[in-house]
């Protein structure tokens, strides 16, 4: 054999050696690997071999191990095994510090089957490893992971508060994903596609900064932190984006005002682009309430006036103005008045009267007097009002909201003989998303609910051992996404609230 094609053989048998070893995650979930989990479902491993994981944490591995002795159930226990560490395993992408500051932190974590980091996704991602969070000033401590996705979010929305999804910093060496999608959109304020992933206007992303800022203080009381890079100039951003968008459609004398931000894409789904040249359907001002152009599904709204997002956006802002206090005392005053004024707006005009369920929360309003009585599994949604700190699950609105939510009057609520709950437009009328159960979960106190949950759940993954995206209700092997660590992440968060709650619940056996 030649010499050149001796080294080639070796190259090429290195590059097999290294695929084997950390095969891409997109196609591994898609099927079952060996051990098998030893209950009924015999339910696939799906962990990364340790050498290809991308973050290791001790405390993660001691909580799993602890779950193990909790847990009774075998396949119920391995779902919570592969899906609590999801995020670590697979998504944490990129880890490193700023180029202009070699102490600012930034971590790059993925959605999953996509190479871009969306504000949702990975304020949420990390709010799975809450309650393991403590103060700690090490790189390699899970608060290091937090202050890194904090910093790289701060910078994302200082450059473009509108989107939603972003490229990895350059700093990384990853090069920007395209986005095949957003080919054709037309955009103001405009953007560059080496920076932005989609931009796609959501009152929730800029809420979950806040979120994930509040959840990193909550447990670390690390104030010193925010007033070190950019968290402050990113909040004063967002307030006066917010502000900006409490403007209705038409202006006092009738004229039409300039909408802050326009999003048209060339699409066959009419929630993949916005009605009248880009502006919405009309809004009213004078609710107090903030728009949104798009929904935590990232589909359109129909009414501008999202009311889980704006929940969710009063709840941070406030509780993040205790953090901006020690940096900035009348931006943190602005903060509380603001948070104040939208929980205003959201009991004087959120609340509807249902003939079946009596008052409840709506979906979306506009202002005018319409409301889209609905809800969506993503969170932001109704149903996880209680879980974005907004009200106590108690809230009579609240209970007779969730009625309404988990019922067939939810023009978005599927039932079949696989799996019941709610879905959304994104993946369509037929299918129930998992993470709608979680959710339910979560605000629940209910025992009988709660065992019927898991077994839904532990029973509706088509033996892949992964909380997928949605699920046909009649037919558990037809489900989207494979790889999605956010609702993997949302599990292992469920089932470590219900070991705090009801730890009798997990000693549960599933047929
Ligand atoms: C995680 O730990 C394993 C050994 O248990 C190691 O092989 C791997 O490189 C570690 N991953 C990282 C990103 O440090
Ligand atoms: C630091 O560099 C990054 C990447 O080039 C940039 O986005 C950011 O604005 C810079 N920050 C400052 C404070 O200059
Ligand atoms: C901080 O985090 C590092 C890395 O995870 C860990 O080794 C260390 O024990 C932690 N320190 C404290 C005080 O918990
Ligand atoms: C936001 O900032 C811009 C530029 O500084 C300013 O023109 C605008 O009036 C501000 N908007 C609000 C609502 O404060
Ligand atoms: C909700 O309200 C009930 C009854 O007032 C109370 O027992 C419970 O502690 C409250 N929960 C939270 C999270 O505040
Ligand atoms: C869904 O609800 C229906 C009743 O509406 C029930 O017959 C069915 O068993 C439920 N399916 C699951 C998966 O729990
Ligand atoms: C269930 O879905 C799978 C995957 O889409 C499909 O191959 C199968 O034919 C479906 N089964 C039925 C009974 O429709």
């Amino acid at each position: 054999m030649h010499l050149s094609s001796i080294l080639l053989t070796s190259v090429a048998i290195a590059v097999d050696v290294v695929l084997a070893q950390c095969p891409d995650y997109t196609t591994y979930s898609t099927t079952k690997h060996e051990p098998l989990s030893k209950g009924m479902y015999q339910l696939s491993y799906q962990r990364p071999i340790a050498a290809c994981r991308k973050f290791n944490l001790t405390e993660v591995e001691a909580t799993i191990q602890d779950m193990k002795t909790v847990v009774k159930d075998p396949d119920l226990f391995r779902l919570f095994e592969n899906a609590f560490p999801n995020t670590l395993d697979t998504t944490v992408t990129w880890k490193g510090f700023a180029s202009n500051n070699s102490e600012e932190e930034l971590t790059f974590v993925t959605t999953g089957d996509i190479v871009a980091m969306w504000l949702r996704d990975s304020a949420n991602q990390m709010r799975s490893y809450k309650s393991l969070l403590m103060a700690n000033e090490s790189s390699e401590s899970l608060a290091s992971l937090f202050r890194g996705v904090i910093n790289l979010q701060a910078r994302y929305i200082l450059k473009n508060p509108y989107c939603n999804a972003f490229q990895a910093p350059t700093e990384s060496g990853l090069p920007p994903e395209s986005n095949g999608y957003a080919e054709t959109d037309q955009v103001t304020p405009p953007f560059d596609p080496d920076f932005v992933f989609e931009c796609k206007y959501e009152l929730d992303s800029i809420s979950a900064f806040l979120q994930l800022s509040w959840d990193y203080y909550d447990m670390t009381l690390d104030a010193a932190f925010f007033g070190k890079f950019q968290w402050a100039s990113a909040v004063r951003t967002i307030l006066n984006m917010t502000q900006g968008l409490l403007v209705g459609t038409y202006a006092a004398d009738g004229s039409v005002n300039t909408s802050p931000y326009t999003f048209q894409r060339e699409s066959t789904a009419a929630t993949e682009t916005l009605a009248n040249k880009g502006i919405g359907n009309p809004v009213r001002a004078g609710t107090g309430l903030v728009r949104s152009a798009f929904r935590p599904s990232d589909d359109a709204t129909i009414y501008q006036l999202f009311i889980p997002a704006n929940m969710q956006f009063s709840s941070y802002l406030g509780r993040c103005a205790e953090i901006m206090k020690t940096v900035d005392a009348d931006v943190a005053q602005k903060m509380s008045l603001f948070s104040t004024s939208v929980r205003k707006g959201i009991d004087t005009y959120g609340k509807v009267m249902h003939a079946e369920f009596g008052q409840i929360y709506a979906y979306e309003i506009d202002g005018f007097g319409s409301s889209n009585l609905m809800d969506d599994a993503n969170v932001p949604s109704l149903l996880s009002a209680p879980i974005l700190d907004f009200l106590n699950a108690s809230d009579e609105t609240y209970q007779n909201t969730r009625k309404f939510v988990l019922s067939t009057w939810n023009p978005y609520y599927m039932h079949g003989p696989v799996i019941n709950g709610t879905g959304g437009p994104h993946a369509g009328p037929g299918r129930a998303w998992p993470m709608s159960i979680i959710t339910a979960l979560l605000t629940s106190d209910d025992d009988s609910e709660i065992v019927e949950g898991l077994q839904t759940l532990v029973s509706s993954t088509d033996g892949l051992g992964l909380i997928h995206e949605s699920i046909n209700t009649f037919n558990q092997s037809d489900w989207t996404r494979q790889w999605f660590s956010w609702a993997n992440g949302l599990f292992g968060e469920m089932l470590l609230d219900l070991k705090d709650r009801k730890p009798e619940l997990l000693a549960t056996r599933f047929q």
